[in-house]
């Protein structure tokens, strides 16, 4: 099959997704290798939803047999079902994994709105981001359900709770690991912000305890602590900063909170926020300490320059190095 000959795929941006999509379905499966693309405009149209139709009336007897309530139940998702029909016939195994991902994505969609996005996009680094390279403790595995007690969390059980809508849901019809959930959810949030569209790739286990407290970086960290906290975590001083570059959305200040752009890095050139007479600060609410801190070190204050001049390239290290965060630490399921 001519993947370019589809429109949808010939007109998407994620070819990267679609280069994991072959090999994991039109190839063959690898256990344990099932992605996911984040979209915000793509498989919601009218096509999409002729599309899933056509592949359910032509995979009828060959899919389900009887029509049970699990059937009954996937179709409330058919409008977003609508990678499954590109497959040739043989290949029904291999859909039932490209499901698996519509369902995750078409469930977040249902609870996601862009007032919600950031702090499901913070759920994601505290969760993902007690990951310990050096004894490999930590990391994608839920276990910030676990963990919303912590003062660090403060304030992410309301993104907890809205996931949690959409988890019940999904397990309805196919159960789905909180940290799969939260991976796409949190690639959800950066596309329908105006991001770049994310490939997640699918089959993480949860843990069942919480991780070792204390892993996240502090607020009041200097460049050369966050540097090496991050370090600890396996990533760079370049994927450090692209990733605080997430604080372009949401109530810290950096342009508008539901829209992800270069804002962040643009609003850390123009400097921080003069002390007035009275002792308050002008715009006291733009940052945190540490996004300041992050201009006080040469190397940072070069990628923030880079990012910056070129939303393009942001987008496209972010991707790269949101992959990474939420594949930190991950036990693969392995059938
Ligand atoms: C550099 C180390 C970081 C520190 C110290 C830090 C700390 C914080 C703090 C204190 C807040 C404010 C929470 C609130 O308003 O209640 C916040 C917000 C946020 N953080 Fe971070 N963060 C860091 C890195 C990251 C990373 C790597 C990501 C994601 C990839 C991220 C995503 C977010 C988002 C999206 C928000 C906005 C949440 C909202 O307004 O609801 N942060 N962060």
């Amino acid at each position: 099959m001519e993947l370019t000959n589809i429109p949808y795929l010939a007109s998407s941006s994620s070819s990267s997704f679609f280069s994991s999509y072959c090999s994991s379905t039109c190839r063959g499966r690898r256990a344990g290798k099932l992605f996911l693309t984040a979209s915000a405009a793509g498989g919601r149209s009218a096509d999409d939803l002729a599309h899933s139709q056509l592949f359910e009336q032509e995979n009828e007897g060959a899919l389900s047999g009887p029509r049970s309530s699990w059937h009954y139940k996937r179709r409330e998702f058919t409008s977003a079902i609508f990678l499954p029909f590109l497959l040739p016939h043989a290949d029904i195994a291999s859909a039932a994994e490209a499901y698996d991902g519509s369902i995750i994505r078409s469930g977040v969609r249902n609870v996601l709105t862009k007032a919600k996005a950031a702090g499901v996009l913070r759920l994601v680094f505290h969760d993902a981001g007690t990951f310990d390279v050096s004894d490999k403790s930590g990391g994608m595995n839920g276990s910030i359900i676990y963990e919303v007690d912590r003062p660090e969390n403060t304030g992410l059980n309301r993104s907890i709770k809205i996931l949690g809508k959409a988890k019940a849901g999904i397990d309805d019809i196919q159960k789905v690991s909180w940290a799969d959930l939260i991976a796409v959810a949190g690639a959800e949030a950066v596309a329908l912000c105006g991001g770049p569209e994310i490939p997640v790739r699918l089959g993480r286990l949860d843990s069942s305890t919480a991780d070792p407290a204390g892993k996240l970086p502090e607020e009041t960290l200097d460049a050369a602590a966050l540097k090496l906290a991050f370090s600890t975590k396996g990533f760079s001083t370049q994927e450090m900063v692209v990733l605080s570059g997430a604080h372009t959305i949401g109530g810290k200040g950096f342009g508008s909170p539901v829209i992800f752009d270069n804002s962040y890095f643009k609003v850390l050139l123009e400097g921080k926020p003069q002390t007035s007479s009275s002792g308050m600060e002008a715009k006291a609410m733009v940052g945190l300490r540490t996004d300041w801190a992050l201009t006080e070190d040469d190397e940072c204050l070069r990628w923030i320059r880079i990012y910056a001049e070129d939303q393009a390239r942001f987008f496209d290290d972010f991707r790269d190095t949101y992959i990474k965060l939420v594949d930190s630490g991950v036990t693969w399921r392995t059938a």
